[in-house]
Parts: structure tokens; C-alpha cells; sequence
């Protein structure tokens, strides 16, 4: 059969990995796949930056959107990110094509995630973002598929590397807030704002995702109650601790008796329990539902190979044909959701 032609647009931490995984897993993923994954044309910002890569054989493009139109291109993978400008001109141009998108940007799918699964629907093709929230966590085929037969009833977590490896070397080192903030750039770790993880915009973009994946609503990032971690100080932490005591920057959706509570903000969790041992980049997630119960999902949230993990198993699913419905029901069946009022929580 036909090799799948990958149209990347992006080259950044995530970029890079991907196609450095590509090329190292090009045999193993054609024989999963049935078919060649093969990338024809990449764009990005800066061409000139070096990145390790030969980038010699693919077709450049200085504008997303025509590589996103390309005849060259049966799938478009977005790793530029921000919520509007290129980043959503080029997968609305993709998918108006009739190309698959695969995407990491959970700022976008925040915004017109479901806009955008209607625009995948209504040309017959996937819209896959595994990547998009907990990083290399596969929690969205785990609420889509995996689950598919439970009622969730809760999902909570850290969803933020960057934020969860500030706040543990902050406790166990006693550095300075800014001090880690800068080695969570350095390491590929943060936003390109980085406001985005250290205010919680990050953690409630994810949220607002896997709160639609969770109980099959239209997203409603704008109902999510949120606060960051920046105010805290290493002092908070030693208060916590001798209290017996972690602060996480968790994200927590509830179906509750009025309607759906979101809210991402900095939570004193008990040392003992499972949240708290989750420390440094990682992301955890725990996911109550009535058949399963209980499932917690711990991994790397964030950075160049974990996340690009993720891309590539959407990659897959696109080349095997598998890739299914973006929120698990067609855009048409997805409730309108109710905001629940905010309520005082003591905990997660
Ligand atoms: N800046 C994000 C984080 C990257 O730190 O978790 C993954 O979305």
C-alpha cells in the first residue's frame, strides 16, 4: 500500500523527536502500520537553527499553510502551537483539504477543539491529539477507548511538567522559584510563554480536554476556576511539609449533582498519598469511573521525546486507519455542558 506522507510543521523540542523517532522506528512502525510513515515536507520559524537533523531531503515551506495545502501531503502534523494565528490556519486549511491533522496543541483544542472535530467530521478525517494533554501519558486513548465502557464520575492530576518540577526541586532543594523556572526552559520543559504553565493556563487547557473526553461535553475551558503556582514560596513549602503535607498544582473535573466543576489551582496533598510521590517533570493522572473504579496513569509530561511518544502513536493511528472520532462521539452528540458553582475543597 501507499506510504503515508507527513507534512510536519514545526521544529521545535517536540519536532525534532518526532522526527528522530520516525527515522529510528522507521521499519518497526511500517510493519505495525502495514504501510511507510514517510515525512515529505516540514516548515518552521527558523530554518537556519540547528537542530541535529538533516532536514535536506524533505520539501521546506516558509508558510504552514501551504504546507498544509500541499498535494505532497496526506497528514499534517502541528507542533507549532498558540491558540490562533498559524497554528490554527494550518490545520484548518488541513482539514478543509482533506488531510488528517495530528496535534500536540491543547491551547488550540482549548479554544476550537470542537469546531474543529466538526471540520475533521464533516471531511472524513481524524483529528488526533494524544500529545495534547499529560505529555507522554496515552490518558486521551485511555478515556476514548480503553474506558469506553465506564461512567467517569472524576478526573483529576498534575498536569504540568514544568509547574510539578518547579514545586519538587523548590521543596527538596530550597532554590528559588525563578531559579527552577529557568532550568524547566533550558530543559525544553515550558511553554514559549511560560506564564501559560507557571499561571495554570496550561494545566486548564489539558483539563478543559480531558474534561470533554471524561463526560462526553463540548469543551468549556471558560468555566475552569484558575490559579497558579506562582505566589508560592519556599516557605509554603516548609509550612506544608511540617504539616505533613506536599503543594501540587492539580487539575480536578467533577460531575457533581448541579453540573461539571473544573478547577486547576496549587493543593496541599498528604505526603502519604499517591499524588504526592509523583515528583520532577512528571505528570499523573487518576481517573474514577464505575466499572474500573479507580486507575492512576503516572509518566513524563512534558519534553521533547515523551510528548513526541505521543505524536507518533497518533501518526500510527492515522496510517493504520484507526484513529477514530476525536472526542469518542460524533461532534453532534457531545452535551452542552452545565457549569457547576464553585465550591471551598479542602485537599484534591
Ligand atoms: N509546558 C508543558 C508542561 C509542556 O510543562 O507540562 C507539555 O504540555
Amino acid at each position: 500500500s501507499q506510504p503515508l506522507r507527513i507534512g510536519l510543521a514545526g521544529l521545535g523540542t517536540v519536532g525534532a523527536s518526532v522526527l528522530k523517532i520516525l527515522q529510528r522506528q522507521e521499519n518497526a512502525l511500517a510493519a505495525r502500520c502495514g504501510r511507510a510513515i514517510r515525512v515529505v515536507a516540514v516548515s518552521a520559524r527558523d530554518r537556519k537553527r540547528d537542530r541535529g537533523i538533516d532536514l535536506g531531503g524533505f520539501t521546506w515551506f516558509d508558510d504552514p499553510v501551504a504546507l498544509a495545502k500541499s498535494a505532497e501531503v496526506d497528514c499534517v502534523v502541528e507542533l507549532m502551537g498558540g491558540s490562533d494565528g498559524p497554528a490554527k490556519a494550518a490545520v484548518e486549511a488541513a482539514l478543509s483539504a482533506g488531510k488528517h491533522v495530528v496535534t500536540a496543541n491543547k491551547a488550540l483544542l482549548a479554544a476550537h477543539g470542537v469546531a474543529l472535530a466538526e471540520l475533521a467530521e464533516s471531511n472524513g478525517v481524524a483529528l488526533a491529539f494524544e500529545a495534547s494533554s499529560a505529555g507522554g501519558i496515552p490518558v486521551v486513548k485511555t478515556l476514548r477507548e480503553a474506558l469506553a465502557g465506564n461512567n467517569v464520575s472524576r478526573i483529576s492530576g498534575i498536569l504540568n511538567g514544568t509547574c510539578n518540577y518547579i514545586l519538587s526541586r523548590m521543596e527538596q532543594e530550597g532554590l528559588t522559584f525563578e531559579a527552577c523556572l529557568a532550568d524547566a526552559q533550558r530543559l525544553g520543559y515550558a511553554e514559549a510563554d511560560p506564564t501559560f504553565d507557571v499561571e495554570g493556563f496550561d494545566t486548564a487547557h489539558k483539563l478543559a480536554i480531558l474534561t470533554s473526553l471524561s463526560f462526553g461535553t463540548k469543551i468549556d475551558a471558560e468555566a475552569i476556576h484558575v490559579e497558579g503556582i506562582s505566589a508560592i514560596t519556599p516557605l509554603d513549602l516548609r509550612m506544608a511539609d511540617e504539616l505533613g503535607y506536599r503543594i501540587k498544582l492539580l487539575g480536578v473535573a467533577e460531575r457533581t449533582k448541579t453540573g461539571i466543576e473544573q478547577r486547576v489551582h496549587p493543593t496541599m496533598v498528604p505526603k502519604a498519598s499517591a499524588i504526592a510521590q509523583v515528583m520532577g517533570v512528571l505528570n499523573a493522572v487518576s481517573i474514577d469511573a464505575d466499572a474500573v473504579r479507580e486507575i492512576t496513569l503516572v509518566g513524563p509530561g512534558a519534553g521533547g521525546d515523551p510528548t513526541a511518544s505521543a505524536v507518533v502513536a497518533d501518526i500510527a493511528d492515522v496510517a493504520r486507519g484507526t484513529a477514530g472520532l476525536p472526542f469518542g462521539l460524533p461532534v453532534g452528540r457531545l452535551e452542552e455542558p452545565t457549569r457547576a458553582p464553585m465550591q471551598r475543597h479542602e485537599g484534591g
